[in-house]
C-alpha cells in the first residue's frame, strides 16, 4: 500500500478500475468505480465484504442523483439540499443504469455527497478523465469486514498493510469520526437507518416530516448486531457503574483500558484511552480509541457513552453496542 497526497494520482488509479483509499468527513472509504463491476468485485475481495451488502455510492453534488435515482421524493431533494456535501446517506429507488453489483441486488440505492475537499477533487479529476460528469464512487469503510472503521491514512496503511496494493490519499485524521446518517427515502416520510452526526431532530426540521419509527426487525442490509469490533472485548458501563466494572475486570487479572468523558475520573490501575469533553469530540476520538486498545494488547475496553440524543449521542450509543457484541 502506499501514500498518496494527489487527488490527479488518485483519479488515475480509479479510472483504470483499481481501488484507493480517500478521506471523508466521516471515516476513510475503500473507492472504486461504481460503474465498473471488476472494480467493485476487486473492493469486496479487499474487505472480505459479503456480496449481498449494499455499498454507498459518492458523488459530486446533489446534480448527479438523476442519473443514479428515480422517483426521489421532494422532502429527500430537501435535505440533500440541506446536508450535502455533508455526512448523510440518502437510500432511494435506483435508476434502470446502477448494477447489482452497488445494490447487493436491490432496487435501492445509498448515495452521498462526502464534505472532503480531497474527495470531491479526486471526484472532480475523475470526471473529467472518463468524461463522465455524473461518475460515481463507491466507498464503503477502508476497513475489513466487521472491524473498527479507519479515521486516518495511518489506519487505512496498517489495516491492508501488504496484504492489499492500493493507494492511501492521505487527508489527515477526519473530523466527524462515525461513519454518515443513512435516511431511508423510498417511503411516504423518511426513516433513519444508521445514526449519524445529522440527527433525527435536523430530519424533521428540514422537511417538516415525522420520521417514520424503525421496527427493530427492519435492519440497514449489511448493518450487522456485530461489527465495529476491535480485538479487546468491549463491555460499556454508565458513570455510576464504571469503578466497579473496571475493579471486576481487573480482579479476573485482566487488562483494561477506559473510554470516557473527562469528568469521568480514571480508577486506579485503568489505562485511560481518552477523555472527550463532549460528544462530538467522542465520536472523533472513538475508534483511533479502539485501534488503541487494541495496539496496547489491552484485553477489555470499558466504555462510558456520553448520555442524551440531540447530536452524536446515539450514533455513538450505537457503534459501541455493536462493537460490544460477541
Ligand atoms: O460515512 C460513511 O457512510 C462511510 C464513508 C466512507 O462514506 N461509508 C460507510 O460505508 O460507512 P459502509 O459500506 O461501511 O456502510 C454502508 C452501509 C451498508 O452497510 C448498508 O447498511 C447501507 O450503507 N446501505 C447502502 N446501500 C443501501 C441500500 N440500498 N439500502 C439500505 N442500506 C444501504
Ligand atoms: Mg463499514
Amino acid at each position: 500500500m502506499q501514500r498518496l497526497t494527489d487527488p490527479h494520482e488518485a483519479a488515475k488509479i480509479l479510472a483504470r478500475g483499481e481501488l484507493v483509499a480517500l478521506p471523508t468527513e466521516t471515516v476513510y472509504g475503500l473507492a472504486a468505480r461504481a460503474d465498473q463491476p471488476s472494480a467493485v468485485a476487486r473492493m469486496y475481495a479487499a474487505k472480505g465484504r459479503p456480496a449481498d451488502h449494499p455499498v454507498i455510492v459518492h458523488v459530486a453534488s446533489a446534480a448527479a442523483l438523476s442519473a443514479w435515482a428515480r422517483d426521489v421524493p421532494e422532502y429527500a431533494l430537501a435535505l440533500a439540499d440541506a446536508f450535502w456535501p455533508g455526512p448523510m446517506t440518502l437510500v432511494v429507488h435506483r435508476s434502470e443504469t446502477v448494477g447489482d453489483w452497488v445494490t447487493g441486488g436491490q432496487d435501492t440505492v445509498g448515495i452521498r455527497v462526502p464534505n472532503h475537499p480531497l474527495f470531491l477533487a479526486t471526484l472532480a479529476e475523475l470526471a473529467e478523465l472518463v468524461n463522465v460528469p455524473e461518475v460515481g464512487l463507491a466507498a464503503p469503510s477502508a476497513n475489513r469486514f466487521g472491524r473498527v472503521s479507519p479515521t486516518s491514512a495511518d489506519h487505512v496503511l496498517r489495516e491492508f498493510n501488504e496484504a492489499v496494493n492500493v493507494g492511501v490519499l492521505d487527508g489527515g485524521s477526519t473530523t466527524v469520526g462515525v461513519e454518515s446518517t443513512i435516511v431511508d427515502c423510498t417511503g411516504a416520510a423518511p426513516m433513519i437507518l444508521r445514526n449519524g452526526a445529522v440527527t433525527a431532530a435536523d430530519i424533521e426540521r428540514v422537511t417538516g416530516i415525522a420520521l417514520i419509527e424503525r421496527a427493530t426487525s427492519t435492519r440497514a442490509p449489511g448493518t450487522l448486531a456485530s461489527h465495529y469490533a476491535p480485538n479487546a472485548r468491549v463491555v460499556l458501563a454508565t458513570e455510576t457503574g464504571v469503578a466497579v466494572a473496571c475493579q471486576d475486570i481487573l480482579d479476573a487479572h485482566r487488562s483494561v483500558g477506559l473510554l470516557a468523558q473527562s469528568h469521568v475520573p480514571t480508577p486506579a490501575n485503568v489505562v485511560r484511552l481518552s477523555e472527550p469533553m463532549n460528544a462530538e469530540q467522542y465520536a472523533a476520538v472513538l475508534y483511533a480509541s479502539l485501534r488503541e486498545a487494541d495496539a496496547l494488547e489491552l484485553e477489555v475496553i470499558v466504555a462510558v457513552p456520553p448520555l442524551g440524543n440531540t447530536g452524536l449521542e446515539p450514533a455513538i450509543l450505537d457503534r459501541l453496542t455493536r462493537a460490544a457484541h460477541q
